[in-house]
C-alpha cells in the first residue's frame, strides 16, 4: 500500500508518499515565502498560480524520493480544507485528475487533522488519548484526541490565532513576512520581562483564548515608544512571545488537569517556537512532579512534530490517510473512485471530521 499526499491549502506545496503503516518514504516540499514577502502576507491568486506550478515537479521528486513509479501509488490524499479556496483546489484537481489517469481513488483530507496526528510521526509516538493544543496561523485550540476521527472540542480562540498573533505584532514591528520565526528570532535578543502586556482571558479558568487585545496592546505602545530604538524593538518582540507562550502554557496545563489526560501533544506552525517547546516541558515537568500517587508510566508527557513538520507539509496529509486506512475509515478501492470532487474552505473537524 502506498499513499500520495499533496498539501496546498495556503502557502506551501507539499506532496509525500507513507506505505501502509504510515511510514515516510518521501517528502517534497516548496514554501512560497519568497513569493508573498514582497507583499507582507500570503497574496491567495498568486498562492493558487505556483501551486499549480510546483505541484506536478513535486510529485515527481517525491516518485524519485521513494524510488516508485507513479502507478504503484493505490491512493491520492489531498487537503480538501480548511484553507484558501483557489490553492485548495489546485491540489485537489491535480490529485482527483491524476487518480483518474491512474484509474485509483483520491481521497480528502482534512488540514488540521493532518496537523493533529503529525506529532505521531515523531519517535516516540504518543498514544491515545491525548490532549491537543493545535497552534498554527488559523487556528488556535485546544481538542481531547480518543482515536483518529475522534476529536472533542475543549477550547477555541475567541478572535485572533496565536499564529496571526505573532504575524500582526510582527509586522507592527517592521519585520518580515512570515512574522513568527522572525519575531521570535529578534526576541532571541530581548528582555521578556521588558513590557507588560495583557495576557487575556488568564482567569477565565475556561479552556478559550483571546490574542486580539494583545495587538492593540502591542499598538499602543509602539506610538508611545516612537521612534523605537532596536534594543527596545527585541525586547518588545521578547515580552509579545513570552505573553503569547505563558498564556498558550497555562492553558495547556489547566485542560489537561481538568480532562485528566496525561499526554499533551502540540502541533501547527507556532509548535516550531522554541521558547514554546522549552516553556511546556518545564511547566509538564512541575505538573509531574506535583501529581502524588501517579507512576512513571502515567507522569505527564509533552509530544511535538519533528520541526520539518510544523507547518504545512504533504507527509501530514498521507500520514493521516494512512492512520484512517489503518482503522477501515479511508476506503482504497479503485472501484470507489469517482473523481467529483469539492473543497471546503471553511470546514469544521469538530461537527464534520470528514470521514471519507
Ligand atoms: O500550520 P501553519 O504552517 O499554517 C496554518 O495552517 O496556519 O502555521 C503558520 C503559522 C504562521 O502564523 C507562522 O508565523 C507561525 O505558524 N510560526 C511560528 C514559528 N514558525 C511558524 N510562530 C512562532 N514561532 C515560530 N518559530
Ligand atoms: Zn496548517
Amino acid at each position: 500500500m502506498l499513499i500520495l499526499g499533496i498539501e496546498s491549502s495556503c502557502d506551501e506545496t507539499g506532496v509525500a508518499i507513507v506505505d501502509g503503516k504510515g511510514r515516510l518514504l518521501a517528502d517534497a516540499l516548496h514554501s512560497q515565502v519568497d513569493l508573498h514577502a514582497a507583499y507582507g502576507g500570503v497574496v491567495p491568486e498568486l498562492a493558487s498560480r505556483d501551486h499549480v506550478e510546483r505541484l506536478l515537479p513535486l510529485v515527481r521528486l517525491a516518485l524519485d524520493q521513494a524510488k516508485c513509479r507513479i502507478d504503484q501509488i493505490d491512493v491520492i490524499a489531498y487537503t480538501a480544507g480548511p484553507g484558501l479556496a483557489g490553492a485548495l483546489l489546485t491540489g485537489a484537481s491535480v490529485a482527483e485528475g491524476l487518480a483518474y489517469a491512474l484509474g485509483k481513488p483520491a481521497r480528502p483530507i482534512h488540514h488540521l487533522e493532518g496537523h493533529l496526528l503529525s506529532p505521531m510521526l515523531a519517535s516516540p509516538a504518543p498514544l491515545f488519548p491525548f490532549l491537543a493544543l493545535l497552534v498554527s496561523g488559523g487556528h488556535t485550540l485546544l481538542a481531547r484526541v480518543d482515536e483518529v476521527g475522534k476529536y472533542v472540542l475543549l477550547g477555541d480562540t475567541l478572535d485572533d490565532a496565536a499564529g496571526e498573533a505573532f504575524d500582526k505584532t510582527a509586522k507592527m514591528l517592521g519585520l518580515p513576512y512570515p512574522g513568527g520565526p522572525a519575531l521570535a528570532a529578534l526576541a532571541e535578543k530581548g528582555n521578556p520581562q521588558a513590557y507588560s502586556l495583557p495576557r487575556p482571558l488568564w482567569n477565565s479558568g475556561t479552556p478559550d483564548f483571546s490574542f486580539s487585545g494583545l495587538k492593540t496592546a502591542v499598538a499602543t505602545l509602539l506610538r508611545k515608544l516612537e521612534p523605537i530604538s532596536l534594543p527596545q524593538q527585541a525586547d518588545l518582540a521578547a515580552s509579545i512571545e513570552a505573553a503569547i507562550v505563558e498564556v498558550l502554557v497555562k492553558k495547556s496545563l489547566q485542560a489537561m488537569q481538568q480532562s485528566g489526560l496525561t499526554r499533551l501533544v502540540v502541533a501547527g506552525g507556532v509548535s516550531a517556537n522554541l521558547r514554546l517547546r522549552a516553556a511546556l516541558k518545564a511547566a509538564i515537568g512541575t505538573l509531574s512532579k506535583t501529581r502524588p500517587g501517579k507512576s512513571i508510566e502515567t507522569a505527564a508527557e509533552v509530544f511535538f512534530p519533528p520541526p520539518r513538520l510544523c507547518t504545512d507539509n504533504g507527509a501530514m496529509i498521507a500520514f493521516a490517510a494512512a492512520l484512517r486506512f489503518q482503522r477501515g475509515l479511508l476506503e482504497v478501492n479503485a472501484s470507489s473512485a469517482e473523481h467529483s470532487f469539492q473543497v471546503h474552505p471553511r470546514w469544521s473537524l469538530f461537527t464534520d471530521p470528514g470521514r471519507s
